[in-house]
């Protein structure tokens, strides 16, 4: 760690990692009731315990993504944090508005206004954005007084616009069509626009520590990422109004530039294996650089390849609102935006610890053991949209008549998602728990300074 202010960072990943099991605990407790309806006590029913799952993955993302800025940005600008208290504090509001929320939904309180994701009371949202502006302002001071470089410069433009189109939360017209239009510009804008530039900025940071290949060739593939990004990301909002009510035209130009998508997220598994093989630098943290790469790949799978599966509007008349739909959320998120946090994290955690003995072995594992229960939920989802979209669009059952049929489907989910909750496990304890010497294996020595 070369600056003292990078230590807030720690706050932040530890916070991250609370709702991650929180995030998966609940996700065991939803994919439960799928399975056996009535296994669970009043206070959970299925739409609070799905609405915790997704309310938690959303925030420990955010935290993830605070922690990450907190951490490289020091490094990047050469420069002390402007203000660590602020940092603090704005951790902990951030942390006790969560609970607060988690607390509220298991007792009833939330904006039941059928906007999913943004479900927080309105005295929360506005501590969101209180808390936003604090971070904002704490970064952005200290970009100002510090050294710009690209990297830095695209990771708080991408921040910025988390903060602007969160404030379309707050507009809730009465016309279902417009209340629609305008909760994708919060979802859809910020994981397939905004949130793609804070996952390249990161992992271009990762690849520059990791491979020690030069600032220039990084930041020309940072451009390029970005650029196409945002090129196809905007416009690909259209993939969402096909059946709201919104003009037909929408068909035709989310088609197109949804397709298009695939095209960011290609070019990040590029940048990122070519980097790692024209560095050719032996980095001591093997399970960071393995994070990184999986990052990339996941992502393009999830995101990129589950996403263009049915994003063509002929095929989206049949498959939307299916469990391919939630194949693919779940391999998105895992693959862009959880992989990207692990992976960070796994970087960080031993320079802000200084601890040498790392258990990467553990930390390694833990990497199969998650993403082979997150692909397995994936591919039982995936089948499950399959035989759903045939029994509803084809042989024309109706909703629950179809869901009769795939029960086995979701037993499997299941058990992907145990595996997936054992990985996660493993993964927390590689993190906080120290081993002893002996454990780590010699390779495992991480340099202090780097
Ligand atoms: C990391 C980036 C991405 C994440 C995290 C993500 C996540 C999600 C989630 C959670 C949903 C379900 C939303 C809901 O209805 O509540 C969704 C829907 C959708 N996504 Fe993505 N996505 C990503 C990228 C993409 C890309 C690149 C494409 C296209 C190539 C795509 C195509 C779609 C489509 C077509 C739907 C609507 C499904 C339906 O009609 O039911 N997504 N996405
Ligand atoms: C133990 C592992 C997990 C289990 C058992 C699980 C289970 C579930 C269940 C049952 C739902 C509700 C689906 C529905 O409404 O029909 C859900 C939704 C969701 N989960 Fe998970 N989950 C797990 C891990 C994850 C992970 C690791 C992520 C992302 C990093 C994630 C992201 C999501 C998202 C984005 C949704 C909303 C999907 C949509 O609207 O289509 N989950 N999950
Ligand atoms: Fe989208």
């Amino acid at each position: 760690m070369k600056y003292q202010s990078q230590k807030v960072a720690q706050l932040y990943f530890v916070g991250a990692l609370i709702l991650f099991a929180a995030q998966i605990t609940f996700g065991l407790l939803g994919a439960t009731l799928y399975v056996a309806p009535n296994s669970l006590p009043d206070f959970l029913p299925f739409n609070v315990v799905r609405m915790v799952h997704t309310n938690a993955l959303i925030v420990w993302l955010l935290m993830g993504f605070f922690g990450a800025t907190y951490y490289l940005l020091p490094e990047e600008t050469e420069t002390e944090l402007y203000s660590p208290f602020i940092a603090k504090l704005q951790f902990w509001l951030f942390f006790i508005a969560a609970g607060i929320a988690v607390a509220g939904y298991l007792l009833g309180y939330s904006a039941a206004e059928g906007r999913s994701y943004l479900e927080q009371p309105l005295p929360i949202k506005i501590g969101i954005v209180v808390v936003a502006l604090m971070f904002l302002f704490n970064c952005s001071m200290t970009l100002l007084k510090g050294r710009k470089t690209v990297i830095s410069n695209i990771l708080l433009l991408g921040l910025w616009g988390i903060a602007v189109f969160f404030l379309f939360a707050f507009y809730n017209p009465a016309n279902i069509i417009l209340d629609k239009m305008f909760w994708w510009w919060v979802v859809h804008l910020w994981v397939e626009g905004v949130w793609e530039l804070v996952m390249a900025s990161i992992l271009a940071f990762l690849v520059i520590k990791m491979t020690g290949v030069d600032r220039e060739v990084v930041e020309k593939w940072l451009y390029v990422i970005i650029g196409l990004a945002l090129f196809t990301g905007i416009l690909g909002t259209g993939h969402h109004y096909y059946w709201i009510g919104a003009p037909g035209y929408w068909q035709w130009i989310g088609s197109v530039f949804s397709a298009l998508e695939i095209t960011p997220f290609f070019a990040m598994v590029i940048f990122t294996f070519l980097m790692v093989w024209k560095g050719g630098r032996d980095h001591p943290n093997k399970a960071a650089l393995l994070w990184s790469l999986g990052c990339s790949v996941t992502a393009f799978f999830g995101a990129g390849v589950w996403g263009f599966l049915h994003t063509l509007a002929p095929i989206n008349y049949y498959s939307h609102g299916t469990q391919v739909t939630a194949a693919h959320g779940h391999l998105a998120f895992y693959g862009a935006y959880a992989m990207i946090n692990l992976a960070m994290i796994t970087y960080a955690m031993p320079h802000l610890k200084n601890r040498a003995p790392y258990n990467q072995l553990l930390n390694i594992w833990s990497f199969w053991i998650t993403t082979a229960g997150v692909f397995f939920m994936t591919f039982a989802l995936t089948f499950a949209g399959v035989v759903q979209t045939h029994l509803q669009g084809v042989v024309g059952l109706s909703f629950m008549e179809a869901q009769e049929q795939m029960g086995l489907f979701y037993w499997l989910r299941l058990i992907g998602g145990i595996a997936t909750a054992v990985g996660v496990v493993l993964y927390i304890f590689s993190i906080l728990v120290p081993v002893g010497a002996r454990a780590a294996s010699p390779a495992a020595r991480i340099q202090p300074a780097e």
